[in-house]
């Protein structure tokens, strides 16, 4: 039996412990015990909790409860308090996903407290390092035993920092081991796809007649004049015959009054073709993901799921870590600009696309997992 614990904290993350936990209890209950530890870093209910009950995770064998805050802070109170818990267990690995601080601190914990560390969704790079994404992500690739790449362009991000693709008899954080694992949001995908929801009739859509937009990256949410130009363009798409559907952030939500003129404000609040919603929950998405005629995003997930499900993508960031997507012409990075993102959906509207297949066969977990068995 080995033993291994599982830190996440954000709603993405959740989502791809999903995957891991529910391979370790159809294919190995007697091999692996999971242990996890939530660090509370996402913890309203609508982006924590509705996440645990739909995809059946397990509830977390502790909860650190940080909440928000600056970053020092907040990863800071993570690093103590998922140290003082792995002092007390034993575990012969941690595993973490992404790129998000409870990944950073989580990395820093293990990795001094010398256990092997376990990065799913390794070698992305956006090389942008003003975003603390991009610092977390390369911190913890170099502080992990073994990592695992989503893509081709992962890997070759790795071999690129100096990792070998090579078989050893015994991985260190000295000798770490690469691997090319796919992703494993796709397991989710695939598991998930036929589950039925209602929320189109709930929101009145009719498929193919909405943009599904979500916004939440620090530089598009506190900046003013991103926000403003993101959300002009929003209007001007609700011009037409399609309505744009805006499940929001906590944070975009907070911050919209504050950072859109108030003109611009009223104007998106009233608009009837704009519909701002809470965050919804997984199925829900996914429903809103597959039935929607294109994507406006500035998420790395969305923008694979969006792939998955053959839609377009428009990217609101200056660049992304998905780059094959927007290879095949299926994706475009307009970045925060309203005649870009009004453009790239011109585009779209007419578009006829084939959407490859990038991301592995929905295997990953149990990939990752047969794995460390292995090792
Ligand atoms: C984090 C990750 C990002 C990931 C995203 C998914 C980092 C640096 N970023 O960003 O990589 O894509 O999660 O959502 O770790 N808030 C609430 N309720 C919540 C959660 C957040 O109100 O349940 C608000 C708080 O005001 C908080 C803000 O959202 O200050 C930002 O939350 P935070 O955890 O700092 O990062 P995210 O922007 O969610």
């Amino acid at each position: 039996m080995i033993n291994i614990t599982t830190v996440v904290g954000a709603r993405p993350q959740f989502i791809k412990a999903a995957a891991l936990s529910r391979c370790i209890r159809q294919h190995f209950p007697d091999q692996i015990n999971e242990n996890i530890i939530h660090t509370g870093q996402h913890y309203d209910p609508g982006m924590s909790q509705v996440f645990f009950d739909e995809l059946n995770v397990p509830a977390p064998n502790m909860n650190l409860n940080i909440g928000s805050g600056p970053h020092g802070k907040q990863t800071a109170l993570m690093l103590e308090g998922i140290e003082d818990v792995l002092t007390q267990n034993k575990s012969d690995f941690v595993v973490l996903f992404g790129d998000t601080n409870s990944t950073l601190a989580g990395a820093l914990a293990a990795s001094k407290l010398h256990i092997p560390v376990v990065h799913i969704e390794a070698g992305l790079r956006s090389f942008n390092k003003t975003m603390p994404e991009e610092i977390n992500r390369i911190t913890c690739d170099h502080l992990s035993t073994l990592l695992f790449a989503p893509t081709q362009t992962a890997l070759k991000n790795l071999q690129t920092e100096g990792f070998n693709l090579k078989s050893a008899p015994k991985y260190t954080i000295d000798n770490p081991g690469i691997f090319l694992s796919g992703d494993i949001m796709l397991d989710n995908l695939v598991y998930f796809d036929k589950v039925p929801t209602n929320i189109l009739d709930q929101l009145g859509l009719a498929p193919n007649r909405f943009v599904l937009c979500t916004i939440h990256r620090d530089n598009n949410t506190d900046d003013p004049e991103r926000l403003s130009t993101i959300f002009s363009a929003f209007e001007k798409i609700a011009e037409s015959s399609l309505k744009v559907v805006v499940p929001l952030h906590p944070r975009t939500a907070k911050n919209l009054p504050g950072q859109l003129s108030q003109s611009l404000h009223q104007k998106i609040k009233q608009n009837r073709n704009i519909l701002l919603l809470d965050p919804v929950p997984y199925h829900q998405m996914l429903a809103l993901e597959k039935n929607c005629r294109m994507i406006i995003t500035d998420s790395g997930g969305i923008q694979k799921e969006a792939c998955f499900f053959k839609k377009p993508v428009i990217i609101t960031r200056p660049e992304t870590e998905w780059i094959e997507i927007v290879e095949h012409g299926c994706g475009i990075v307009s970045d925060a600009n309203k005649e870009s993102i009004l453009k790239a959906y011109q585009h779209f509207l007419n578009a006829d696309l084939e959407y490859p297949e990038l991301f592995g066969a929905g295997k990953t977990a149990e990939f990752v997992l047969k794995t460390l068995l292995q090792i």
